[in-house]
């Protein structure tokens, strides 16, 4: 089993460079479904995440490979994909169970082949996160859905039909997954309450390079002109914002100062904003963002929410820097359910925070002290391994895949601005 042993106490200071957006490059992958040309994705994360869909797509039929050189070096990989022959509509339960974004397959092939089957989605266990948003805008164009042995079937026989959707709440998948699929319905669809986040934008960006017509991406009304056919194209994802919101988060815990290259300010700006007002100095550079530490720092208090406010995707981290920050912090968490398990972990290294439903009251200590922990989610993993910068002595981070599906090289990235970190294998 690896692990991440990490020995707390250094300042950090340089350059970490910030890779393609997990969030983004995995309903990006699925557009190629929707298309008999080639896509080409650039910027593409090296994830585990990435290689799951990957393997999903294989499964489909989709050829998957590098384009370009060897793919390799910085600015990410580029991979072309090829759907002209879609051989399976079934997304099986040994692929789907380990990630639950699989669930955006279903609404391209059923636009593209008229029917799909999907297992139910497993993925991070933050909470019940059910898929029923996603059903129900599918319904809302005229797909048939029916249910059977932990699968779901899609079907649109005579084709999809443009329609009205409106979502009583915000969700960022199933805005997604309609916006794919709207794509090739015949007429106009209206997506009201859509998700406003920058992953949205980006995947409407690439399908109006697919030949799309796409309105107010970005906004909460969005409209989509369906089109009889999508071409290939070639698109790059955008900057992971919440990697660069979490190495952020190191800089300032860490009393130090890291320039985030790639980053995009205008992404991230309500962490930004905590930031600033815990002790961050924060410059918009040409090539990224620069958060440094004015010596200082000051709890704060949060509420996640969907985009532009407090992304819940950075929750975990900021409650580790609540952790010893001065003075008493209060963090909500209006999104998912279940989402303070790193709460037990944070405390066994000295952490004092108290959960009460939904809000969490974080007292800042003097220090943390190192201890060996349990990653239990993606985020939580990260604000794990924030803690153990700061704690004395080493912090031993076990069950490593969470991490390794949502960053980059966590370990090269922290170790070259000066963190003493190492994976081990026991
Ligand atoms: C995406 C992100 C995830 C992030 C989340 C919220 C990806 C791959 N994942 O997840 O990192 O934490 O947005 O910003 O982009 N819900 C329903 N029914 C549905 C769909 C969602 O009740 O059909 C609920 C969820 O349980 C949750 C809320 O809606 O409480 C928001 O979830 P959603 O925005 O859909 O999250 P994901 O797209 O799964």
């Amino acid at each position: 089993m690896e692990k991440l042993v990490i020995t707390g106490g250094k300042r950090l200071e340089g350059i970490i460079e910030i890779s393609g957006a997990k969030n983004a490059a995995l309903p990006l992958m699925c557009t190629p479904l929707l298309t008999d040309e080639p896509v080409v994705l650039t910027n593409l994360p090296r994830l585990a995440d990435i290689t799951t869909l990957t393997d999903l797509l294989n499964h489909l039929g989709v050829t998957v490979t590098i384009a370009g050189g060897d793919g390799t070096g910085s600015g990410g990989r580029s991979l072309t994909f090829d759907a002209s022959n879609i051989a399976d509509t079934v997304a099986p339960y040994d692929i789907v169970r380990k990630m639950r974004a699989s669930i955006l397959v279903l609404g391209p092939l059923v636009a593209r082949m008229g029917e799909a089957t999907v297992s139910m989605p497993g993925g991070c266990a933050i909470g019940n996160r059910p898929i029923d948003l996603h059903l129900k805008a599918l319904e809302a164009l005229g797909a048939v859905i029916e249910m059977e042995d932990g699968y779901v079937r899609a079907s649109a026989p005579r084709g999809l039909t443009g329609g009205e959707v409106r979502f009583p709440f915000v969700s960022v998948g199933a805005t997604e997954n309609i916006l794919m699929t709207a794509a090739l319905a015949k007429g106009t669809t209206t997506i009201e309450n859509a998700a406003r986040e920058p992953e949205i934008t980006d995947l409407a960006k690439c399908l109006t390079g697919m030949g799309a017509r796409i309105t107010g991406a970005g906004t909460e009304t969005i409209t989509v002109e369906g089109v009889e056919k999508l071409h290939g194209t070639t698109h790059a994802v955008m900057p992971d914002r919440v990697e660069a919101g979490s190495y952020a988060v190191a800089a300032l815990m860490t009393r130090g100062d890291l320039l985030l290259k790639n980053a995009r300010s205008a992404d991230m700006q309500a962490p930004l904003d905590v930031l600033a007002e815990a002790g961050a100095i924060i410059s918009s550079e040409a090539d990224g963002v620069r958060v440094k530490s004015n010596g200082n720092l000051q709890g704060f208090n949060i509420v996640t929410q969907p985009f532009p406010a407090f992304p819940t995707d950075m929750q975990a981290q900021f409650m580790a820097l609540a952790s010893v920050a001065d003075g008493a912090s209060v963090i909500t968490e209006a999104i998912f359910e279940n989402r303070f398990m790193h709460v037990p972990e944070l405390c066994r290294l000295g952490a004092d925070i108290t959960v009460n439903g939904s809000s969490a009251t974080i007292r800042g200590v003097n220090s943390l002290k190192g201890a060996q922990v349990m990653a239990t989610d993606l985020r939580a993993s990260m604000s794990l391994a924030l803690a153990g910068l700061v704690a004395d002595g080493d912090t031993v981070i076990n069950r490593l895949y969470h991490l390794d599906r949502g960053y980059e090289r966590l370990e090269d990235k922290l170790r070259a601005v000066g963190a003493q970190i190492e994976r081990v294998n026991d």
